[in-house]
């Protein structure tokens, strides 16, 4: 992969990627399926986001290779996982797209199983979220907290739960709450209730804050390789 990191993430602002000098550029390199998603939302805002992402995708590939962003074409996988159908390339690139008001993600890696996932932060931690989706442990981990800290490490442990389940790509197959990560001082750790048939530690997981106002997740299948090298990006547009 161009750039030489194990993992590339490409994170930029809809505002910019999609703003009025940028806007023609973005839809440039879109194909017709993907002008179609983004004109299927009813808001401006959504719109905007949309064709950010979209656009990110295909200039995040773009820049870990030498394809054209706009010669980019992906096949569905069972849980509409997207995945690269052509150019071939080998070994196979795969990658992961987040979507948030303000903040959208890509990151791209060869050969691995990868999720991202970006949250705005917010300034409440939902009583019936947490019951439903969130492992004892960490339920336990939440209300020892000052009430002050919850929301933002509610936001945390959701974001690193949607990226592990993007990194499967089951989808909302994968209860939530078999999931189970720790956050203290180092970097997160997960532990898998074993129904999952996975195991925790071949995973390389990162969490960090690319703008004030977005937590970001990162999951990636490390397997038994040394650590891998994550590159963090701003929008190669
Ligand atoms: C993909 C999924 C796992 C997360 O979606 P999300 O959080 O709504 O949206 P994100 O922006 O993080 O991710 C969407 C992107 O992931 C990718 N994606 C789609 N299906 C995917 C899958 N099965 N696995 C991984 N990635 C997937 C696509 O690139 C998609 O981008 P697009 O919408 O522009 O096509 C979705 O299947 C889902 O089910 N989300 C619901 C989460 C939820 O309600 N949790 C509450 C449980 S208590």
């Amino acid at each position: 992969m161009r750039g030489g990191h194990d993992v590339i993430v490409f994170c930029g602002r809809p505002e910019a990627l999609a703003a009025p000098g940028r806007r023609d550029a973005a839809l440039a390199v879109l194909a017709t399926d993907d002008r179609d998603h983004v004109a299927r939302f009813r808001f401006e805002r959504d719109r905007e986001q949309a064709l950010a992402s979209r656009a990110l995708q295909r200039r995040a590939l773009s820049a870990c290779t030498d394809v054209a962003p706009a010669a980019w074409r992906f096949v569905a996988g069972a849980h509409g996982r997207p995945e690269i159908g052509a150019p071939p390339i080998t070994p196979p690139l795969r990658f992961n797209v987040a979507n948030s008001h303000g903040l959208v993600a890509c990151a791209v890696t060869i050969d691995r199983d990868v999720g991202v996932d970006v949250e705005p932060w917010r300034g409440d931690a939902p009583a019936e979220l947490i019951e439903r989706c969130f492992a004892p442990a960490e339920r336990a981990a939440l209300t020892a907290l000052p009430a002050g800290s919850r929301p933002r490490r509610f936001v945390e442990l959701w974001t690193l739960k949607e990226a592990y389940i993007k990194a499967r790509g089951l989808g909302l197959e994968l209860p939530l709450e078999l999931i189970d990560f720790t956050l203290d001082d180092g970097p997160p750790r997960l532990a898998l209730d074993p129904s999952l048939d996975d195991d925790a530690a071949t995973w390389q997981l990162e969490l960090w804050s690319p703008l004030p106002s977005h937590a970001a997740a990162l999951c990636v299948r490390r397997g038994a390789a040394p650590p891998l090298t994550i590159e963090r990006r701003w929008d190669p547009g």
